[in-house]
């Protein structure tokens, strides 16, 4: 694989630089509520602009359908990438259109560009690969070279991600490059015990990650909104809490042929609403009341989990808790990160949600051997999936 260090070297000025970065931050509006992935970004950008290049950004912000969308603009992050490095970005109004042209051919050498949402092309995201195709030429026709350092995006096979790497010379940016091998040590001879705490809400996302991790770990600590399907895998009844009956029966069936690796919550917060006004109570397992939700693993739970990880040797972290951004629910997050801080273990956060928590929850980020950017991508590779925007560096 070529690295952006062996582009860096072979001489970079004045030459028009295609970085696939993810930039797909929280926002509250127009407010950005975690930087952390601009910041995670800014290291092969700064390299690149401080050799002469003129850097050419790229990036998705959610999930717009293929045209554009003012709530899935760039702007917002077009503005704290300039306030991050301290020079201002320009935002070129469309992806491969007029402006987009005209960005890049005004730009000075050491100038970073950022294109607007690349999602909002439908070329980017289509499952034809012509089309696909078609779209990245275009993106190829904007730079002379391709660096891939949008690690949270590395398992989507789309135009800006994969495509483009089969139209332009293409390097692999520092961050990818890290990133991939935190992880080859993960899924290689981990030190033991190997403890893996999986949150987020759908037990169905994380069903294929927990079958391919049960072999290599020595216990799986379960929260967030998916533990109520392994809940009531159990019999218990979970009232208006999540649930995804169709995963039950795989629940029951992962609980049995692996006794005592998977832990479930003993006590959950309750809520009469999805909201930080609710009322909420804190119960048994046995006591969800009907009508209520659970929205947080509880304080026995914690310390039952706390203990596990303290006595790890590794230690992956992935998914909240509980909804930890409304602030009655946010202290099973704030608890299990906090014993994963305090643990000698070596520890690595996988991904957007629970990366956002850290910083949200004011989590010393020092505290983890490695904060991952990519939490999907950090899944698919542990589930030993091929990770297309990687693979095609490599090939
Ligand atoms: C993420 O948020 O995990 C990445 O930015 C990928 O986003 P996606 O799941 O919408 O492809």
């Amino acid at each position: 694989m070529k690295t952006v260090k062996d582009l860096i070297d072979e001489g970079v000025a004045g030459r028009r630089v295609f970085v696939r970065a993810d930039l797909n931050v929280p926002l509250d509006g127009a407010r950005i509520t975690d930087d952390g992935r601009i910041r995670a970004a800014l290291p092969t950008i700064q390299a690149l602009a401080r050799a002469g290049a003129k850097v050419v950004v790229a990036a998705h912000l959610g999930r717009p359908k293929g045209e554009p969308e003012p709530k899935f603009s760039l702007a917002p992050v077009a503005t704290r990438l300039g306030e991050l490095l301290g020079a201002p970005v320009a935002l070129a109004t469309d992806v491969v259109g007029d402006s987009a042209v005209s960005t890049v051919a005004s730009l000075p050498d050491g100038a970073v560009a950022l294109l607007e949402n690349v999602r909002f092309e439908p070329g980017e995201t289509s499952k034809d690969a012509a089309e696909r195709a078609a779209l990245a030429d275009r993106y190829a026709a904007l730079a002379d070279v391709f660096v891939s350092d949008g690690f949270g995006v590395v398992h989507r096979k789309q135009a800006s991600v994969y495509d483009i790497a089969a139209k332009l010379p293409a390097y692999a940016g520092g961050l990818v490059l890290a990133e991939v091998e935190v992880l080859r040590q993960l899924a290689g001879e981990p030190k033991r015990p190997y403890v893996v705490a999986l949150g987020g809400s759908k037990v169905s996302d994380k069903l294929a990650v927990i079958e391919t991790l049960l072999p290599k770990v020595d216990a799986i600590l379960v929260g967030g909104g998916m533990c109520f399907t392994f809940l009531a895998a159990e019999g218990l009844g979970v009232g208006d809490s999540l649930l995804e009956s169709d995963m039950i029966d795989t629940c029951k069936r992962l609980l049995a042929e692996n006794p005592g690796k998977i832990l479930l919550p003993a006590d959950v917060v309750i809520a009469d609403d999805f909201s930080a006004e609710a009322n909420t109570q804190t119960v048994l397992v046995a006591n969800i009341r009907e009508g209520w939700k659970g929205l947080d693993i509880g304080p026995i739970t914690v310390d039952r989990y706390t203990e596990v990880i303290a006595g790890a040797g590794t230690i992956f972290w992935n998914g909240p808790m509980g909804v930890f951004e409304l602030a009655p629910f946010a202290e099973g997050t704030r608890g299990v990160a906090q014993a994963i801080v305090d643990s000698p273990a070596y520890s690595v956060v996988g991904g957007g949600d629970s990366a956002a928590a850290v910083r949200l929850l004011g989590l010393p980020e020092d505290g983890f051997s490695h904060i991952s950017t990519g939490g999907g991508a950090s899944l698919e590779y542990l589930e030993g999936k091929d990770l297309p925007g990687v693979a095609v560096l490599e090939g």
